[in-house]
């Protein structure tokens, strides 16, 4: 397939890219940073915020990968990250459309439930949840992830273009997935702390770009977001331990066995079947 990726240079992005042209595709990959693209990729250096760079990228596509993000939050009201990754995800998604691109596949969050940014301690109302979880946002980074999955809804609406949004929670290295359950494991307070607003999700970066490549071998249609994480969690106790300590007002919706994640990925799994692979090792990490 004809492959366009944004934030091709990125943490999510970096693999995905390498996975793609493993795979034989052929890839067109872009970001405004210079990084490790592998032989046969095109790669065009460019900013998002220059709308000339959007246009010269032509979108003549079978499959368009956004994952260009900006996390930092340059200002108190968060509005660079709204008004950067919102104004993206529209002006793509859109040429997507225009030119008949089959599938878009862009990365949401689970971040959009609200929880992991927020400033006040916030508890998801039950678990395990789906996607049908309230979402309650305090940051612009969760508040333009709603947007987007709004505007991929909208596009799909307008085109034949399908959209595929990955609602995933913390995605790393293996070793830094591993390293964030051992600062848990070892009682670090700021650690326990962000990976109890995290949800203790995970997902190991090859399985992102392995639930990519599930997405582009079977046909997509309308536009619909998933929750795709790894079955379990970076937690050093079971799930519902950690649930009774950091968030007992969430309702236990149905019982959730060891150290099983809070996130209810079925819809994900129903639609393209691929299940994490690359899952922390417990016994090794003394967990
Ligand atoms: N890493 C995670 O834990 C995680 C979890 C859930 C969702 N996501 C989502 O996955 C996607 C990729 O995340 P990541 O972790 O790879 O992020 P990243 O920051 O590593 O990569 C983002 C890329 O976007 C590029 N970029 C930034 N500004 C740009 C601009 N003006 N023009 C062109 N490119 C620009 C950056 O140079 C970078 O390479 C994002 O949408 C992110 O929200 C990430």
């Amino acid at each position: 397939m004809k492959i366009l990726i944004t934030g091709a240079t990125g943490l999510i992005g970096t693999e995905v890219t390498k996975t793609l042209a493993t795979a034989g595709h052929k890839v067109t990959a872009t970001d405004c940073k210079s990084g490790d693209i592998p032989k046969g990729v095109k790669f065009v250096l460019g900013d998002l915020n220059d709308e000339n760079f959007i246009e010269s990228l032509k979108f003549k596509f079978d499959a368009v990968i956004h994952l260009a993000v900006i996390h930092e939050q340059f200002d108190d009201r968060g509005l660079k990250v709204f008004e950067d990754n919102v104004s993206w995800a529209y002006k793509i998604f859109a040429k997507s459309a225009a030119h008949k691109v089959k599938v878009v596949i862009y990365a949401s969050s689970l971040s959009i439930y609200g929880t992991v940014f927020s400033d006040a301690w916030t508890s998801p109302e039950f678990a395990p949840f789906d996607e049908s979880l309230p979402q309650h946002h305090h940051d612009s980074y969760a508040l333009c992830k709603e947007v987007n999955e709004r505007t991929a809804d909208m596009w799909s609406n307008r085109s034949k273009t399908a959209f595929v949004g990955l609602r995933m929670p913390f995605v790393n290295t293996m070793k830094a997935i591993e390293a964030h359950a051992i600062a848990q494991r070892d009682g670090n307070i700021k650690q326990m702390e962000v990976a109890a607003k995290s949800l203790w999700g995970y997902l190991d970066v090859r399985d992102a770009a392995q639930g990519i490549m599930a997405i582009l071998d079977r046909k997509s249609a309308g536009s619909t977001t998933y929750n795709f994480g790894a079955p379990d969690t970076t937690a050093p106790f079971p799930t519902k331990a950690m649930l009774a300590k950091y968030h007992p007002n969430t309702k236990i919706l149905k019982d959730i066995p060891g150290y099983g994640s809070l996130t209810d990925c079925s819809r994900w799994t129903a639609a393209y079947g691929y299940q994490p692979e690359h899952l922390i090792d417990r016994k090794k990490l003394g967990i």
